[in-house]
Parts: C-alpha cells; structure tokens; sequence
C-alpha cells in the first residue's frame, strides 16, 4: 500500500472528551440553576423554570429559572446599589478584578468548555480552542483598560448600570464582549443569556465571586425573551448592549427610544466570501470552511455568500465539494468533528426551511455522500449554487451550515454583489494582489473586512456592523465608548436661557438685514427705495429649490414682525435632498480636500461676519454681541474641524495577527440632521461641519423658528466650493421632517436636537433600517461651549469603524 492510499483509507478513531466534570457540576445544581443576584444564587420569585437540552443527544441537561419582574427587579436594584461604590473603584483595582476573572477562566478553561459544548452542541475543538480562550483575552485586555483608562479617556466616566442581552451562539464569548468592558469602564450589570445555553453564565458568575468581584457588580438573570424584554424596559437600567436577531434588534430600539438609553446592537449578517482569481484557491477552500462551517454556521459574520470570478469559479467549486466530502459531523464532544449539533429544535427546523424554498426558487442543493447522525439535532455542510442575487438563500441569514455561491466578472461587480444586502457586519477577500484586496476591502459596507483570512477575533479589534447589522462595536478603544458618557453630562445643568429680546428696531421687509446696501436709495423726490424682496428657498444638490409644496411659512421675529418667510419642505423635498446627498461622492474626497473647504466656509462666512451677526439679533432679537459671538463661534467651528478632518486617524490594533489589523474610521453615508432653535446658525454649523468633515453628505433641518441663518448660508457655501449635494438645507417643520428623514431607508444616521418628544419619535421611527441616531441634546447640551459642543464625540457620531484584517507572510 502507498503512502497516499494509506493517507485515503485512514479513518478516525473516536476521541471523545470526557464529560464527568461537567456532569459533577450539574449535579451539585441539580435540579435547577438560580439566578445570581449579589453573587448568591436566587430562586425564580415566581417559582417557574425550563429545561435546558443537550441538542446532540436531546437530553435534558438541567433545569433553569425563568426570571420574571421581581427577579429582574431585584438584579437591577443590586446593580444599581453597587453601582456608585464600582465607578469610584481606582481603575488598578479594576484592573485587579479582571485580571483575576481571565486567570479564573483559564483556570476553569476545561469545565467552561465541556459545558460551554453539552449545553450548545458547538465541537469541543471549538469551544476548548477558540471560545475560552477568547474569553480569557478579553478579560485580560480590559483588565488593562480599567488600568489606563483615566489617562486613555479623560472626561470620561461610566454609564451606570449595564443590561446586557446576548444569543445562544457564543454564550461564554459574548457574555465576556460585554461584561468586560462593561465593568472596566466602572459599570455594573445585569446579563440575560440565551434560554437556550444559560448554564455557562452562571458558572461564570460564581467563578467571578470566587475571583473577588464586589456583589453586585456581575448579575445574572436567566429567563426567555420575555425577561429580555423586561430588562430593556426597567427604568433602573442606563444602556442596553444586545447581540442578535435584527428582528429583536429592532423590537428594542422601539422599546427604549425617547427613555435615554443608551443602545448597541450587534445584529445580523449575511457576509460575502470574495474569491478573486489569483487567490490561493485551497488556502480559499480552508476559509470557506471557517467561514461558513464554524460553530455550525451559527454565526452572526458567517460568510455565507461566495462570491467567485467566473474564470475560477468551477475550480473552486470542485476543490470545495472535494474538502466537504472530508468534514466530519457528529457528537460535539468527539475532538475529531468538525461539525456539531445544531442548537434547538426551532433553529433546524428553520434551516431546513430555508434551504427548501431555496431549492423551490431553482437552486441546486449540493450535500457531501455521508449522512449526518440520526440521533440529535445534525444538519449537513450544504452548498448551494444557481442562485440570483435576490433570491431567499442569497438574502436571508439562515444560520446554519449553508452557504450560497454566485459569480461575477469584475472588481466593481463583485463589490456590488457584496453589498447587495442590507447587512453590514463583515466580508472575507481572497486575493494574492494588495491593491485589489485593499481596494475591494475599502468598498465593502461592513465592520470588519478579513483579506485572505476569516473569522478571525481579538480583543483589541472592535466588532460591529455597518447598516441594519447594528451599531457599536465590542473590543477595542473604539468598544469602550459604548460604556462610556462624557462627565459634564452628570453635572446639573443650567436651564436654557431664552434668547433676550433685544432693544433695538428689527428691519422687516422680506427678512432683509439693515445694511448700507439695502433700503437708502431714494425712489424720486427723496422717497427711499422699497428693499428688494429675496425669497429664500430650499437648497438641494447644490442648487436653490423651490418648496413641492409651494407654500411658505412666515418667520416672525420676537416682536410679532414679519421677519421674511421660508419654503414649506415636506416629504418629496427630504427625498430630492437624500438623493442629491446620496449622489455627491463625497466620501471619495481626500481628508486634505475636505478641510480645504471647511476652511474656504469659514473664510467666506467671516467676511460676512457683520450681516450674519445682523441677521441673528433681528431672528432672534437677541443682543447683537450674542449674534456676533454665534458667529465667530461658527468660524471657529469651521476651522475646528478642517483641522480634525485629517487628523481623525485610525489605528493599527495590537493584535496576535501574523500581519496587520488596520482600523479606519469610515463616513457613514447621508446624514440627517435636525437642529435646535437656541443657535440658529451655530447649530446648523456644530452639526454640519463635523459629520461632513468626516466625508458624509447631509441633509439638514435648520432651526425651524429661526431658519433664515441657515437659508443665508447657501450662499457661503455656493461660494466655498462646495460640491453639489454635500449639504442640502430643507426648511420647514422640524420635528414632521425629522420623521421623514428617520423613516426613509437611504438615510444611514440621524442627528436629532429638539424636543424630547421629537427625539423619541426619531429613535421609533428609526428602527425600520436600524439607522444610527444621535440626540444631540440629551442631556441638554450648550452646543457653544466647545467642551459640550465639539471634538471626538462628533466625529464618532460621524464616523464607523471599520478593521481591516491582512495577514502577511506566506
Ligand atoms: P433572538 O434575537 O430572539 O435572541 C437573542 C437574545 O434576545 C436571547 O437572549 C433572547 O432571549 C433575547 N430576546 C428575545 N426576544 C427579546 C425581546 N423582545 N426583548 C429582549 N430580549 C429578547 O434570537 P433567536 O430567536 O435565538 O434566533 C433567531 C434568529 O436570530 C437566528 O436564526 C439567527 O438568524 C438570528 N441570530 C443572530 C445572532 C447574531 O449573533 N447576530 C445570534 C442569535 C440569533
């Protein structure tokens, strides 16, 4: 026999791992695991429990509670209590107890991933190699960011108490995405696992007691979506941070807008797979199978779209069918699978489903010749090919072993492809060329953007998506922020004022200004000349536009006097204005070039300093050293964030990467923003200036009582070079065109300073796409004191961040 066909015949032994630990822990629990409120175990108030179930063999594993109000009640008030002792802890004490968390988990490294593997069905390989000690790194980076993080982020201080919800797929990994930067920026928690795989987290709330955390500060709550539910909705809780379906993504950011809460979803995806034609094709075929056979598909960034060019798409293809033929499925527990079981019954039943009606829509199902196990919940690595770009296989996240393959012809189609989804959460390029990896890499809409690698996670990277993928990140400094507030926003507030009304005439005719141009000619016989009337209209892709309604609205200034009047937009000029901004190709623009033209605005609206500070004490009849401050302070807003624009660097992160991870910091898109009446002109400007300095294009509201700042300014901009689209200005009623613009699809963040009922009606209306939203004055802010209305905040609200993954080396 030759050594290749002894290589062919070779089968596997069995090697199994053993379960006796793990089956001695249950049993010390047994008959049911509690809650673990201030590190005690606590029984359900309502006394009511689920079964949760081996999913390879359908045995129950053990009972868990399902937490109702006064469970979830009491675990917030012990979050809360701990709370304000937790947040003054020195950030080295911090610092201390997450370092003892990742040594615990390394200590309980094997009971964690035997229970992590009975309790989820993910092979034993997976949990053992991978999981765990991701946990474990995640707890000792964030041990080393409560050690920085006063000198990292100054003016920083934590949300408060956290509720964190996360999904069955990564119990243990997601639990540590969220709990440990949580507690390193000094917030307690209430964590509600998956009904599915709860068990995991309650080892690791009496692991982190055993550890030395403070009661308190780690809560667990077990229960269904309905405990999910009310922990999103319990008054006692700052920030929800949520991992999983986009449907319930979008269910919470119903929930918790206009409360304050603050939110971060990582949702779902549906990531391509780009095999260009001179990649590695079977270092390729090794990334498709951690693409899509990881965890069993199970994977939010699972890459289940392959995209291949045409010239080597059938070489791939057999190479691929050639490597399943070899996957191995079966008793997660056996170290020799690839492939586990997958989670519940719901989840396989969904898969089959999906990968019928894929095949009633014409597709070819392609499954290797061996058969899965009959006992447990198995599914085949499947793949599928004849499929368009819009059928259900192409557009649905199946999560399962599943994977859709498609071609294309050129660069600019396979990008295309790739973001033919309303997803955003990651993207896999195989190419042996820097240029075309890089470039395709910078093309694609999503987070995080592996070059001839995939699935590849570190604590340092911060993980999220672009789009209806969610927002945030988890890891990273970019991750921290999602548990950090800015701590002028804890110190009382002083009321805002009411513009005071200034002593002096206001000139009245069409909203003109007093000038020496304007009303001193003489009409005959000493009469003076009637100003000429100026009719501000709507300014869209450049151009000055008329109201589709064909209305006006009257501007009155505090005296009751008609101070001018301005377009009445409405829901077609919002759609004009998203598509002007949508076509403008701003972000295309080197950083350079934006800030040139932020200083050109600055440079043509000081030498209008004089009109425009008229113009303000006349709106708001104001005194006119306040207009003249407004508008110095919109100057060196301007000049502000010419000066950030190419400053805003990304990062090249430390992580374990034979190679480079390279963070930048990636526009939005188009951008609403809807403005307060306190500062008619700065408050267009603080707003506009950094979102688009950053590279977006915006479509403002301005100041809906004062709007005649803002409609003087097309004219800077005309006069700045400002290209057509970058800023569109649609006047009218704020809080009605605000909806407009949180409603319409092609809007990718929403900027909202108005009213607290305005702001809830935004967060609502928002969650159709999952945009982005920013209620920039909640807790009121003074938009002209640059410590609460410029810098780094802005340009994250104007940024996402995107990683970018390129191994070197061969
Ligand atoms: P899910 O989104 O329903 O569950 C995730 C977590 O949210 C669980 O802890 C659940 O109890 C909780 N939850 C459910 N309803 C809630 C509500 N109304 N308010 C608050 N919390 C709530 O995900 P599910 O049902 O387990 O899986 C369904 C599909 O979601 C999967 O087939 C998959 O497509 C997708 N999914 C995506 C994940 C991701 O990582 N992006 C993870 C899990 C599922």
């Amino acid at each position: 026999m030759s050594v290749a066909e002894i290589f062919e015949t070779m089968t596997y032994g069995p090697a199994p791992e053993s379960a006796a630990e793990a089956r001695r822990w249950l049993d010390a629990h047994a008959p049911a695991l509690g809650h673990v409120i201030d590190n005690r175990a606590v029984q359900p108030r309502e006394g009511a429990y689920f079964e949760s179930v081996d999913p390879a063999t359908g045995k129950p594993l053990i009972k868990v509670a399902q937490g109702g109000a006064a469970d979830v009640d009491a675990a917030v008030a012990a979050a809360r209590a701990a709370s304000d002792a937790w947040s003054r802890t020195p950030g080295h004490v911090r610092a201390r107890r997450l370092y003892a968390l990742a040594r615990a988990v390394q200590r309980h490294a094997r009971l964690l991933a035997v229970l992590e593997t009975l309790d989820n069905g993910k092979p034993i390989r997976e949990s053992r190699d991978i999981d765990v000690p991701l946990v474990a790194r995640h707890f000792y980076h964030h041990a080393g960011w409560a050690q920085l993080l006063a000198d990292e982020f100054p003016g920083q201080v934590p949300v408060g108490v956290v509720g964190a919800i996360i999904p069955w797929n990564f119990p243990l990994l997601m639990l540590a995405w969220k709990v440990a930067p949580a507690l390193a920026a000094g917030n307690t928690v209430v964590l509600k696992p998956a009904e599915y795989t709860s068990i995991t987290a309650v080892l690791f709330a009496e692991l982190a007691r055993e550890a030395g955390l403070p009661p308190g500060v780690l809560n667990i709550v077990t229960g269904d979506g309905r405990t999910g539910e009310l922990l999103v909705a319990h008054p006692g809780v700052d920030k929800i941070a949520f991992t999983g379906s986009t449907e319930v993504g979008r269910a919470i950011r119903r929930a918790t807008a206009g409360t304050g809460k603050r939110l971060s979803l990582e949702l779902g995806g549906k990531s391509p797979f780009v095999v260009f034609d001179d990649a590695d094709l079977d270092s390729a075929v090794e990334g498709v199978v951690d693409a899509i056979w990881f965890n069993q598909g199970q994977v939010c960034c699972a890459g289940s779209r392959l995209l291949m060019q045409e010239s080597v798409a059938p070489r791939l293809l057999d190479k691929l069918r050639a490597r399943m033929e070899r996957l191995r499925v079966g008793d997660p527990l056996d170290k020799a699978v690839d492939i586990g079981a997958i989670v519940a019954p719901v989840q396989l039943q969904r898969i089959r489903e999906l990968v019928a009606q894929g095949e009633q829509e014409g597709a070819t199902v392609w499954q290797p010749s061996w058969a899965c196990p009959a006992e447990g919940l198995f599914y085949p690595p499947t793949l599928v090919t004849d499929v368009a770009p819009a059928s259900t296989l192409a557009r649905v996240e199946v999560f399962g072993p599943v994977i859709a393959a498609m071609t294309f012809r050129t660069k600019s189609e396979a990008v295309a492809l790739a973001n033919n989804t309303p997803y955003g959460l990651a993207a896999s390029v195989w190419s042996e060329s820097v240029n075309t990896s890089l470039d395709v890499a910078r093309a694609i809409k999503a987070g995080t953007v592996w070059i001839n690698c995939t699935n590849v996670f570190d604590a340092a990277s911060g993980f999220g998506g672009y789009r209806e993928s969610g927002f945030g990140r988890e890891g990273g400094r970019e991750g921290l922020y999602e548990y950090l507030r800015p701590a002028w926003e804890t110190t009382p507030h002083p009321p805002t004022p009411s513009p005071s009304r200034g002593e002096r005439e206001t000139a009245i005719d069409g909203g003109q200004l007093p000038s020496p141009a304007h009303g001193r000619g003489v009409g005959g016989e000493g009469v003076p000349y009637p100003p000429i009337d100026r009719t501000p209209k709507l300014y869209i892709g450049g151009k000055q536009a008329r109201p589709d309604s064909g209305y006006s609205r009257p501007v009155r200034a505090p005296d009751g006097c008609h101070a001018g009047e301005v377009g009445e937009g409405n829901r077609k000029d919002i759609r004009n204005a998203v598509e002007a901004a949508r076509a403008a190709g701003w972000a295309a623009t080197t950083a350079p070039a934006r800030a040139q033209i932020l200083y050109y605005i600055a440079e043509n609206l000081a030498a209008r300093a004089d009109e425009f500070a008229a113009r303000l004490a006349t709106m708001t009849g104001a005194d006119p050293d306040a207009g003249r401050a407004e508008v110095e302070a919109s100057v060196e807003r301007l000049f502000t964030y010419a000066a950030w624009a190419d400053k805003y660097d990304g990062l090249v992160h430390g992580t374990p990467l034979r190679g480079v991870t390279l963070t930048v910091n990636e526009p939005i898109g188009v951008l609403g923003v809807a403005c307060a009446d306190r500062y008619p002109l700065l408050g267009l400007i603080a707003l506009v200036a950094p979102a688009i300095a950053m590279g977006n294009t915006v479509v403002a509201v301005p100041s809906e009582r004062y709007p005649l700042a803002a409609t003087d300014l097309y004219q800077v901009l005309d006069t700045s070079d400002v290209p057509a689209g970058v800023v569109n200005i649609v006047t009218g009623p704020r809080d009605a065109l605000a909806r407009v613009l949180a409603e319409h699809d092609d809007v990718d963040a929403l900027w909202y300073d108005g009213a607290d009922e305005g702001a809830c009606e935004v967060e609502r209306a928002s969650a159709g796409n999952l945009k982005r939203t920013w209620i920039v004055g909640r807790p009121p802010r003074d938009l002209l004191d640059p410590a609460q209305g410029q810098g780094r905040e802005f340009l994250r609200e104007a940024t996402q961040v995107k990683n970018m993954w390129v191994p070197t080396g061969d």
